[in-house]
């Protein structure tokens, strides 16, 4: 049973990252072997309309034709038994290194056929992990709907948990934040973000659960 994660945090040990951890230590804890991926470290651009994934008789039909860092995780993502996706939102959407890994993991599925219209190899559970600045879940509902679809329709049925309102910076003394009350962010971090972590831990047991009735 093996879990893949692809974190499209830039920051590899903040919110998101810590997020993706948890829940990744919960898939161990279930008996699962993991991987996590952190894009930033990665050399790849998005889908760049190339169409080899939908050439017929072509070596990469419905698969990603491009070769560069990312076909590693593309081939390691349809190896594993579940996937689990982690971003901060940006502009109420995933990071633009997030995006350009879901356009190239779901355009080369996504067949221009009548009968078939995804030729995946295979389905999985897929869970995905959001964190924001902003207060509440649900806050970004478009996005939060959009992916669970695509998601569940592409991959394999998918679930979405937030961690709301987090922290940015280490010393709020040194940065232009006088709209944040720094004390209410202080205290949600000592209160809730350990919450949050202990909702992705077990976000990860259960992936497992789920992927071995998949
Ligand atoms: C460029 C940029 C755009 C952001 N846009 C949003 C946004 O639209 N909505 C929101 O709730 N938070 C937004 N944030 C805040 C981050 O999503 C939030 O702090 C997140 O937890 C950071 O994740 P990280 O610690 O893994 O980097 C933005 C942050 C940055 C740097």
């Amino acid at each position: 049973m093996k879990v893949v994660a692809v974190n499209g945090s830039p920051r590899k040990t903040w919110n998101t990252a810590k997020m993706l951890e948890s829940a990744l230590s919960g898939c161990r804890d279930a008996g699962a072997e993991t991987k996590l991926y952190h894009l930033i470290d990665l050399k790849f651009k998005g889908c760049t309309s190339c169409f080899a994934c939908k050439r017929l008789g072509g070596l990469s039909y419905a698969r990603c034709g491009m070769r560069d860092d990312l076909t590693q995780v593309l081939n390691d993502v349809w190896d594993a038994d579940a996937l689990i996706i982690g971003s901060p939102v940006y502009f109420s959407d995933v990071t633009a290194d997030l995006r350009a890994f879901l356009e190239r993991l779901w355009f080369s599925i996504l067949m221009y056929n009548r009968e078939h219209m995804i030729r995946a190899p295979k389905r999985m559970p897929v869970k995905i992990i959001l964190t924001t600045n902003a207060p509440m879940e649900g806050f970004h509902k478009a996005l939060n709907e959009s992916i669970i679809n695509t998601m569940t329709g592409f991959v394999g049925p998918a679930e979405l948990i937030e961690a709301n309102d987090t922290l940015q910076f280490d010393d709020y003394s040194k940065y232009d934040v006088s709209m944040f009350d720094v004390n209410a962010k202080l205290k949600r971090r000592s209160e809730v973000f350990p919450l949050d972590l202990k909702k992705a831990y077990d976000m990860g047991k259960r992936v497992v659960e789920e992927a071995e009735k998949i």
